[in-house]
């Protein structure tokens, strides 16, 4: 007889986007809802959060937003920062320094070029015990061979160089997606870590092709490599763990329309030779990011028993991060923990179908208007779960 319900202790979500404005107003409480009683909060806000007031701040709004949930916040690393703000930082709580290669993704373009111009920035968060968090991807580069696909793995001897050269500093290789990656992060010592997401836990290549609600960076990958992140969580390897990389966009961003300039008889194609060519489509490209935030827990266990590793629920979603982190003791997870209870099959409309859409409540079909930009695709939309948390 299979199990019908699970304990979990206290889940913790080690790399979550909860934004700014209307949007985090939306997506914050669903953290509690997708059964997380501790969230890691990416720093990559406009402007980036570089600063420990700045870090306070911000968590202060999302412990207004939902007040239930630990958040634990990061620092942008840039050039703004100084060994001095890592210190007023650690004092301050702020656990972790995330770096963004420069372009790779969603609001990376402040992102760093050259990892040996942090060393004194690293030294500071080695002697403070600060995390590293690596966005592992280097920047696409035709010229060098370099695309999407392999960005990854060209990325892991730079892992390598830092972890030789800080070997007693906590770093953090975010949302792996590759075999390579996984195997690299197994051959470092303790102090690295890697987060592995759901959506790659299922995703590969074709599923984000032409799907705009499943792309997201590092885009997933091969069989292979979706294989080889199962292989991992069904092994219960102390050192992976989950980060949701939930990371939500306007639906207006996943699809936007293509604008095209310069048509055929408009103004701006109206002088030089190209007349009867438009003289291009200035947006097309989708944003990157799929949301799960308010289905967290449920997913992973829906999709760690889809391959075998049910089991490992409580290692992945709660302990081994927290053990990574420290916050593995009683009282930071003396609440929080949640139970799951297998759903019931073929109930329609329960609480273990993914919703549609969240949509702010203040959402009025205007364009331009703030809230009007605030409806959330959240990823396997409209399916259902296999599991869901039992609410008191
Ligand atoms: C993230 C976002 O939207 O902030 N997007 C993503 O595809 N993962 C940024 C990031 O973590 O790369
Ligand atoms: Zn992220």
């Amino acid at each position: 007889m299979s199990v019908q319900e699970i304990n979990v202790p206290a889940p913790a979500d080690f790399h979550v986007h909860l934004r700014q404005g209307k949007m985090s107003e939306l997506v914050s409480p669903h953290v509690a809802e997708g059964g997380v009683a501790l969230a890691y909060v990416m720093p990559n806000l406009v402007p980036p959060i570089t600063s420990a007031q700045q870090a306070s701040d911000y968590l202060a709004s999302l412990s207004a937003l939902a007040p239930q949930t630990k958040f634990v916040g990061t620092l942008y690393l840039s050039p703004a920062l100084t060994p001095d703000e890592i210190a007023r930082a650690a004092e301050a709580g702020v656990r972790g320094v995330k770096s963004y290669p420069r372009g790779v993704t969603t609001n990376s373009e402040g992102g760093i070029e050259d990892y040996e111009t942090y060393y004194p920035i690293f030294e500071a968060m080695q002697k403070h015990n600060m995390v590293l968090n690596l966005h592992g991807e280097v920047p696409s580069n035709a010229d060098a061979g370099i695309c999407v696909l392999n960005a990854e793995e060209k990325f892991l001897t730079h892992l390598f160089k830092i972890h030789r050269q800080f070997p007693d500093l906590k770093i953090v290789l975010e949302h792996a997606t590759t075999r390579k990656a996984v195997e690299a992060v197994k051959q470092c010592g303790d102090t690295v870590g890697c987060t592995i997401t759901p959506h790659h836990l299922e995703l590969i290549v074709d599923d984000w092709a032409g799907k705009p609600l499943n792309f997201c960076k590092p885009v997933a990958k091969y069989p292979d490599d979706r294989q080889a992140l199962r292989d991992v969580i069904c092994e219960g390897h102390p050192r992976f763990f989950l980060g949701s990389d939930s990371a939500p966009h306007p639906l207006a961003n996943k699809y936007p329309s293509a604008v095209t300039h310069g048509a055929p008889g408009t103004k701006a194609s109206s002088s030089g030779d190209d007349d009867l060519e438009p003289t291009g489509v200035v947006s097309c490209g989708c944003a990157a990011g799929v949301y799960t935030s308010s289905i967290l827990v449920p997913l992973c266990a829906t999709l760690l028993e889809g391959f075998g590793a049910l089991d490992q629920l409580a290692n992945y979603v709660s302990l081994n991060g927290r053990k990574f982190y420290g916050y593995d003791n009683a009282d930071d997870m003396k609440n929080g923990s949640i139970t799951l209870r297998r759903a019931s099959k073929g109930a329609t409309g329960s609480a273990a179908t993914v919703p549609a859409v969240y949509v702010h409540p203040e959402y009025v079909e205007v364009a331009d208007s703030d809230a009007s930009k605030v409806q959330v695709v959240p990823f396997w939309a409209g399916k259902r779960l296999g599991w869901e948390i039992v609410r008191s």
